[in-house]
């Protein structure tokens, strides 16, 4: 399973670029209006993480509400540089703009999935990458995790060749809160996971590594000490 991480913060996107694991960036209006970005500025800012990130996929949300803006927006969106992924709340709107922008070449990860049904609509309109969110279930008390089960047996089914211009639709788990959403996900087989810095430093820490490196370093100081 790939690691994306879900935020628009520029220093945490370098570090965890620095850690050599990851395969891309996810953003929303929420993770933007996070750092405090200014609208007029946010093209720029998008532009300055997709350039920090190579060729790796970085997603970016359409603010449009009609399949005629986003299409519009969904295209000036993907031309700001080859690696902007074009974020699209699933709905009516959407998979029409969907459907016209991925015959286009233009790569869609279709957001807000909650369902096998709206994941499985969003594949055949044609999205490259669909997002099931999972910790937003587990805030009103639902299992998140069994519900991505569903969309990643669903998606899994079928082929999507010709849908998109990399004929594969990847799920990309969203709303990661903790390390065993991470587990889970992997064991499942979801494609990728796309998780907060936050949750992305729980991920790499482990209590009995901490102890391991301190019984380590105290007994190589005892060697040291009987040189
Ligand atoms: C997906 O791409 C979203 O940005 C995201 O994972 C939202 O998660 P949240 O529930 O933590 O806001």
């Amino acid at each position: 399973m790939k690691f994306f991480i879900d935020t628009a913060d520029l220093d945490e996107i370098k570090e965890a670029l620095s850690w050599g694991c990851l395969a891309g960036v996810t953003t929303n209006p929420s993770l933007y209006a996070r750092t405090g970005g200014k609208l007029a500025d946010f093209e720029d800012h998008m532009v300055k993480i997709a350039e920090m990130c190579g060729d790796l996929p970085v997603s970016a949300e359409s603010q449009a509400k009609t399949t005629e803006g986003m299409i519009e927006e969904g295209r000036h969106l993907a031309s700001l540089a080859p690696n902007i992924v074009v974020k699209l709340p699933i709905c009516a709107e959407s998979l029409a703009a969907t459907h016209t922008l991925a015959a286009e070449g233009v790569r869609i990860n279709m957001t807000l999935i909650f369902s096998a049904p709206q994941a499985l609509l969003a594949a055949n309109a044609g999205a490259r990458y669909v997002s099931p969110f999972v910790g937003r279930f587990d805030d009103i008390g639902e299992d998140g995790i069994s519900e991505l089960a569903n969309v990643v047996t669903a998606i899994g089914n079928y082929d999507w060749t010709g849908k998109n211009v990399d004929n594969v639709c990847e799920i990309i788990t969203a709303s990661v809160r903790t390390p065993n959403h991470v587990t889970q996900a992997a064991l499942m087989g979801a494609d990728i996971a796309t998780v907060p810095f936050g949750a992305l430093k729980k991920c790499l820490k482990h209590p009995l590594t901490d102890q391991g490196m301190a019984s380590f370093d105290a007994d190589w100081a005892k060697v040291v000490a009987a040189q």
